[in-house]
C-alpha cells in the first residue's frame, strides 16, 4: 500500500468515525423528553381550565347528584369549599393522608394538577 492511499483511508475512516459520531448525537438529542409547550398553568380560570378537568375526571362520582364522600365537585360551592381546606390538592397530588383520586383511576396528568394549583394559588376565584 503506498503511502497516499494510507492517508486517504485513514481520512475516509477518520470521517466515517465523525459522521458516525454526529450521528449518534442527534439521535441523543431526539431521545431527550422536551417539555411540554401546550401546558398553560398561567391564570387558569374556574369555568374554562379547571371545571373542565374536575366534568370529566370526577363527576361520575362526584357529580349529577353521586356525592361519594360528602364531596360534591359539579358546583362552584362545592369545588371552593374542598380547594380552601386543602383536600381537593391533597387527593389528586396522591398526598399522603388522602384518598388518592380519581378513587381507582390514574392520577391526574402533571398538566391538570398543575392548572388547578394554579387556580388555588390565586384564590380559588368563581371566574
Ligand atoms: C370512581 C369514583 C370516584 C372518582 C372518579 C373520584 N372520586 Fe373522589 N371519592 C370517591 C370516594 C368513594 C370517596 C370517599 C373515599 C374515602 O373517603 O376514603 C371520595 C372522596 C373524595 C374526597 C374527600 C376526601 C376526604 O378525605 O374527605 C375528595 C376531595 C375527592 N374525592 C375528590 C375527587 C376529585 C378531585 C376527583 C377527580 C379528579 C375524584 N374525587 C374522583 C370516589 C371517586
Amino acid at each position: 500500500m503506498s503511502r497516499k492511499t494510507g492517508t486517504l483511508l485513514c481520512l475516509i475512516a477518520g470521517s466515517m468515525m465523525l459522521i458516525i459520531g454526529c450521528s449518534k448525537s442527534s439521535e441523543d438529542r431526539l431521545t431527550t423528553p422536551i417539555p411540554p409547550s401546550d401546558c398553560d398553568t398561567v391564570n387558569m380560570t374556574y369555568s374554562s381550565d379547571v371545571q373542565p378537568i374536575l366534568e370529566a375526571n370526577c363527576y361520575s362520582c362526584h357529580g349529577n347528584g353521586n356525592v361519594n364522600g360528602g364531596v360534591t365537585l359539579d358546583s362552584y360551592t362545592g369545588v371552593k369549599l374542598v380547594a380552601d381546606n386543602g383536600l381537593l390538592i391533597g387527593v389528586i397530588t396522591h398526598a399522603p393522608g388522602y384518598p388518592p383520586m380519581p378513587d381507582g383511576g390514574g392520577k391526574l396528568s402533571d398538566c391538570d394538577i398543575n392548572k388547578i394549583k394554579d387556580w388555588i394559588n390565586r384564590g380559588a376565584s368563581n371566574n
